[in-house]
């Protein structure tokens, strides 16, 4: 994880790098950095903490306008001062920030840099030991460089500065994130286009294993060989609106509120000149000539790979499998004669499903990903990509860009069945339509929620979610909600199942939250609320117009079967904002936890 940072030009750098690092924060938090260079040489501040902190720890009287920067998830010695990026070498010549994981990072110690006392727990400072290393003897910086890269196993996205050259930032990357931003009379780098819309929304992609010279007035791309590369800007399409709070006092608030507008953007996005849903014809005959799907996802994306499941099974009659990436890769089932893999990922990033799609292309399988990011590594790398047009999402717990994944995957299932010719029996965009309305009911009602949230979990050490069928599939990321950002304990379970075991925990007044949204289990799932309050359970049913009894808690719109998990994952989220905020939990920013996660 991590995110990184860069600035030369012109400007005060050091107001650059801490707005570009306020606007990374997502992707960790633990301890940031910057190293600003002047004509007294490079000076390093940093803190354990946010960037807050980190802020209020600058001499604002050091001017510099090149620097770069670093915020942290610490994966390689504890997140303190010592461990926090930029790192040093030895003679302070050289000075690094750096996001990914060097795996091979003792042996080279052993091998080269035995003498050297190491001033840090990470993996970082071995790079930044080695640069200086091969300079001190005789190669220039650049080769420096380039030699180390080539000793380095793992993933990286790395700025560098050297103290005897103000003009140049050392930048490369593998694996990791990170883009060159461009404009007149300053360049930026930045793991994230976000970090530097402040400056420029003129963007160069960066390519694995490419040297990158990052000066005032250019930026030179060279591959491992040497050879120019030349490479034209993009456009970041993000409105610098939509990365900004506003009058929310919590960005978590702000996307739940966005749900039905992004079910609305959906279907426009996906809606042809005909006025049908339509997919590009291209994945669609992917998706027709496979003979089952493999869905690969990590987090709340696995759970929105559950409810897919579903919808490819139901409408479009594929069978599917769903994979946890971090299983997968390195633990293969036997797999069908037309695979097609389908990754979800919020962000397009995450290590633990790149691995996958790499070790799956290295077997000629095709693939499609679908994510919020367009430009993002799972996008760029898998054959095709449906984007789940939702907008930025910063709180690290996802809500619009889970019910984005699921109405994507729900319109892809729905086109596909509706090309094999498969009698579909109702009119999905309707459906949506529907969908969209019923989710701004659930949210009008926060009040109502908030009161559930009061009585159900204020005291609370553990929670249970359970659910049949597509419930249960929701349940598990209700469970996954609350335990992210209140720290309360809670599992998600298939109703029948809690039974088996888990049914041991229940005490006098442990919350259980029930869905009750599937007709055909309704019965089964009371039956399951039954058994828990029996033993002291204090329940919370969550019910769908047609199905509700007069104790349940909170009635949902009625909405066609199969789309229920996008209304009634709404409550769960606004059950777990409140209850968290009731903790006074740091609700955009749990702990331990960070948005994007690019190491295994
Ligand atoms: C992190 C986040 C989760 C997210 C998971 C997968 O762990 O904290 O909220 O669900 O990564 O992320 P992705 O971007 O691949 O959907």
């Amino acid at each position: 994880m991590c995110g990184i940072v860069g600035y030369i030009g012109e400007l005060d750098a050091k107001e650059v790098l801490l707005k570009g690092l306020e606007k990374l924060e997502y992707r960790g938090y633990d301890s940031a950095g910057i190293a600003v260079r002047n004509e007294d040489g490079i000076t390093v501040f940093k803190e354990k903490g946010r960037i807050a902190d980190l802020r209020a720890a600058i001499d604002t009287s050091v001017e510099a306008s090149v620097g770069i920067g670093h915020t942290r998830w610490a994966t390689h010695g504890v997140p303190n001062r010592k461990n926090a990026h930029p790192h040093q070498s030895a003679t302070g010549r050289f000075t690094l920030v750096h996001n990914g994981v060097i795996e091979n990072y003792h042996l080279l110690q052993k091998a080269y840099l035995k003498g050297i006392q190491l001033a840090s727990d990470t993996d970082t400072e071995i790079i930044v030991q080695l640069v200086d290393l091969f300079v001190s003897e005789g190669l220039s910086t650049e080769d420096a460089f380039r030699k180390t890269l080539g000793l380095l196993h793992g993933s990286y996205a790395l700025a560098l500065l050297d103290r005897e050259d103000a003009d140049v930032i050392y930048v490369a990357k593998n694996k990791s994130p990170l883009l060159v931003g461009v404009a007149d009379t300053f360049n930026v780098i930045a793991s994230d286009a976000m970090a530097m819309l402040q400056v420029t929304n003129q963007f160069v992609e960066l390519h694995d294993k490419e040297v990158v010279l990052v000066r005032k007035d250019g930026v030179t791309i060279t591959n491992l060989e040497g050879t120019v590369m030349e490479r034209a800007p993009f456009t970041a399409e993000l409105d610098a609106s939509d990365i900004e709070k506003g009058t929310y006092p919590h960005y978590m608030l702000k996307e739940m509120d966005e749900q039905p507008t992004v079910i609305r953007k959906i279907m426009q996005a996906y809606t042809g000149e005909d006025d049908a849903l339509t997919v590009d014809p291209e994945i669609l005959a992917a998706l027709n000539e496979a003979d089952r799907l493999y869905i690969i996802a990590a987090g709340t994306s696995y759970h929105a790979g559950l409810v897919g499941k579903e919808y490819f099974e139901k409408i479009a009659k594929i069978p599917v499998e769903v994979h946890i990436s971090s299983e997968f890769g390195y633990n293969m089932p036997l797999l069908s004669e037309k695979p097609l893999f389908i990754f979800i990922s919020q962000s397009g990033e995450t290590a633990d499903s790149r691995q996958v799609l790499v070790k799956i292309k290295e077997q000629g399988y095709k693939s499609l990903t679908v994510t919020n990011v367009p430009g993002s590594t799972l996008s760029r790398e898998a054959d095709y990509t449906l984007l789940l047009h939702a907008g930025p999402e910063i709180a690290v717990a996802s809500t619009k860009a889970y019910v984005a994944q699921i109405a994507v995957l729900a319109v892809a299932a729905y086109v596909t069945a509706k090309e094999k010719g498969i009698d579909v029996d109702f009119d999905l965009k309707q459906e949506l339509a529907i969908v969209a309305n019923n989710i701004q009911t659930v949210i009008d009602r926060k009040d109502d929620l908030e009161k559930i949230a009061e009585d159900y979990l204020k005291i609370a050490r553990n929670a249970f979610f359970i659910g049949r069928n597509l419930d249960f599939c929701v349940s598990l990321e209700g469970a996954l909600k609350l335990k992210e950002i209140s720290y309360i304990q809670a599992e998600g379970f298939a109703g029948g199942e809690l039974k088996h075991g888990t049914i041991a925990l229940i005490e006098d007044g442990t919350p259980v939250f029930a869905l009750v949204s599937q007709k055909a289990v309704a019965l089964n799932i009371r039956g399951n609320v039954k058994e828990v309050t029996a033993r002291g359970a204090n329940a919370c049913i969550i019910s769908m117009e047609g199905m509700a009894e007069d104790d349940d808690a909170f009635i949902l719109p009625k909405t066609h079967a199969l789309l229920t998990p996008l209304v009634s994952v709404v409550p769960l989220q606004l059950i777990s904002y409140y209850a968290a905020l009731h903790r006074r939990c740091d609700v955009d920013k749990p702990r331990n936890l960070a948005k994007s996660v690019t190491v295994e």
